[in-house]
C-alpha cells in the first residue's frame, strides 16, 4: 500500500503567516502538523509515501527531504495550481501505479492514527473506505449518509445537510478510483472533487465502506482550529526537562523544555512546550502554550498562544489566544510620543483591549 499526502493549497485563512511558509508546517505543540501525519504512515507499516506540493514546495522539501527520518521514502509531486483533492490524485497517477493507497490531508490531525483503519481496509473487498465523525458545522464538510453500515451518499460543503456526519482527511483507496477519477468535471468552487469520485464508486454498484472515528480530529485550517489542535496534543504530553530551570523558576504541571532552553525567573504552568534554545526570563508562560526554538520571552505573560521561531516578546501584560511568526517581535519601548508603532505584514491582525 502507498500513500498520497496532499500539502499544496494557498492556507488563505492562515495569512499572514502562509506569506513565508507553508500551513501544513505550522507547529503544534512545537511539531508542523505534517509530521503527525508522516508518522501516523509509517507507523501503519507505509513506506511509500507521494507528497504533493505547490506554490509552498520548497519549505517542505526543506523540512521532510526524502522522508528516512520518519522511516519512509518521499516522492514529490508539483501540483501546478490548487485544482482539487482529485486533481491531486489524476497527477498523481503514475506514482501510484494499480496500487491501494491512502490519501492523507496535510492539515489534518487525528488522535488515534491510521492502524486500525488500514488494517479493516485490508480485510474487506470494499472498492474505498472513509473516514467519518459527527460535527456540528457540516455545511463546511464533505458529508455521508449511511444506510444499513454502508454509504450511501456523500455531499459536498451541502447547504443544507443531510447528516451530521463529516468527511475525514483521511481516505482509503483501490484503484477503481483512477476510472471515477478520469470522468470528474469541476465543481462549483472550479475543484475536482474527491467526494464526487467517492460518489461515482458508489453509483457504480461499489462498496464504500464507513469508519467512524472514535478520538479527536482536527482540520488546522484557522486559527481557533490550530489553538484547539494545540490544546488538544499539549493536554497528553508527559513534563521533560533537557534545557536549564534556575532555582528561582517554576515548572507546574505538564511541562517540556527542549535542548538548550533557558527558564530565568520564571513561572511556567503546563500544559506547555519550550522549545529549543528559547530564552524564557523573568516570565510567566500559562497553559496551553507552545513556545518554538529560538524564543525570548522577557518581563511578559502570555498563554494558550503558539509562537514561530525567532520571535521575541520583552514587557507585554499579557498575551493569550495568538498565533506569532517568525522573526515577530513584540515589545514595548519609552519612546515618546505614547503611541503603537507597527510594521505589521499583509492580512495582519492586532486586537487591542479597551
Ligand atoms: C476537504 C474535502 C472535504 C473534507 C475536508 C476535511 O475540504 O473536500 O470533503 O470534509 O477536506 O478536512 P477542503 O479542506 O478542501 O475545504
Amino acid at each position: 500500500m502507498k500513500a498520497l499526502v496532499l500539502s499544496g493549497g494557498k492556507g488563505t485563512r492562515l495569512r499572514p503567516i502562509t506569506h513565508t511558509s507553508a500551513k501544513q508546517l505550522v507547529p503544534i505543540a512545537n511539531k508542523p502538523i505534517l509530521f503527525y501525519g508522516l508518522e501516523s504512515l509509517a507507523a501503519a507499516g507505509i513506506k511509500d509515501v507521494g507528497i504533493v506540493v505547490g506554490e509552498t514546495h520548497e519549505s517542505i522539501k526543506k523540512s521532510v527531504g526524502d522522508g528516512s527520518s520518519f522511516g519512509i521514502r518521499v516522492t514529490y509531486i508539483q501540483q501546478e495550481a490548487p485544482l482539487g483533492l482529485a486533481h491531486a490524485v489524476k497527477i498523481s497517477r503514475e506514482f501510484l501505479g494499480n496500487d491501494n493507497f491512502v490519501m492523507y490531508l496535510g492539515d489534518n490531525l487525528l488522535k488515534e492514527g491510521i492502524i486500525n483503519f488500514v488494517e479493516e481496509f485490508s480485510k474487506s473487498q470494499a472498492a474505498a473506505q472513509i473516514l467519518l465523525t459527527p460535527v456540528s458545522n457540516p455545511q463546511q464538510f464533505g458529508v455521508g449518509v449511511l444506510r444499513d453500515g454502508k454509504v450511501v451518499k456523500l455531499i459536498e460543503k451541502p447547504k443544507d445537510p443531510p447528516s451530521n456526519l463529516a468527511l475525514v482527511g483521511v481516505y482509503l483507496f483501490t484503484p477503481a478510483i483512477h476510472k471515477m477519477v478520469a470522468t470528474l468535471k469541476p465543481s462549483a468552487r472550479g475543484e475536482l472533487e474527491i467526494t464526487d469520485a467517492i460518489q461515482a464508486l458508489i453509483d457504480a454498484g461499489l462498496e464504500v465502506r464507513p469508519h467512524l472515528v472514535t478520538g479527536w480530529w482536527k482540520d488546522t485550517g484557522k486559527l481557533e482550529d490550530l489553538l484547539e489542535a494545540n490544546r488538544l496534543i499539549l493536554s497528553d504530553i508527559v513534563s521533560r526537562t533537557e534545557g536549564t530551570v534556575d532555582a528561582q523558576s517554576r515548572l507546574e504541571g505538564s511541562v517540556i523544555i527542549q535542548k538548550g532552553a533557558r527558564i530565568e525567573n520564571s513561572t511556567v504552568r503546563g500544559p506547555a512546550i519550550i522549545g529549543e534554545r528559547t530564552v524564557i526570563r523573568n516570565s510567566f508562560i500559562g497553559p496551553y502554550s507552545a513556545i518554538y526554538h529560538d524564543v525570548t520571552i522577557e518581563d511578559s505573560e502570555l498563554e494558550h498562544s503558539i509562537l514561530l521561531e525567532h520571535s521575541k516578546v520583552s514587557q507585554i501584560k499579557r498575551l493569550s489566544d495568538s498565533l506569532i511568526g517568525q522573526n515577530v517581535e513584540i515589545i514595548q519601548t519609552h519612546v515618546k510620543p505614547t503611541s503603537y508603532r507597527f510594521m505589521l505584514g499583509d492580512s495582519s491582525r492586532v486586537e487591542i483591549p479597551k
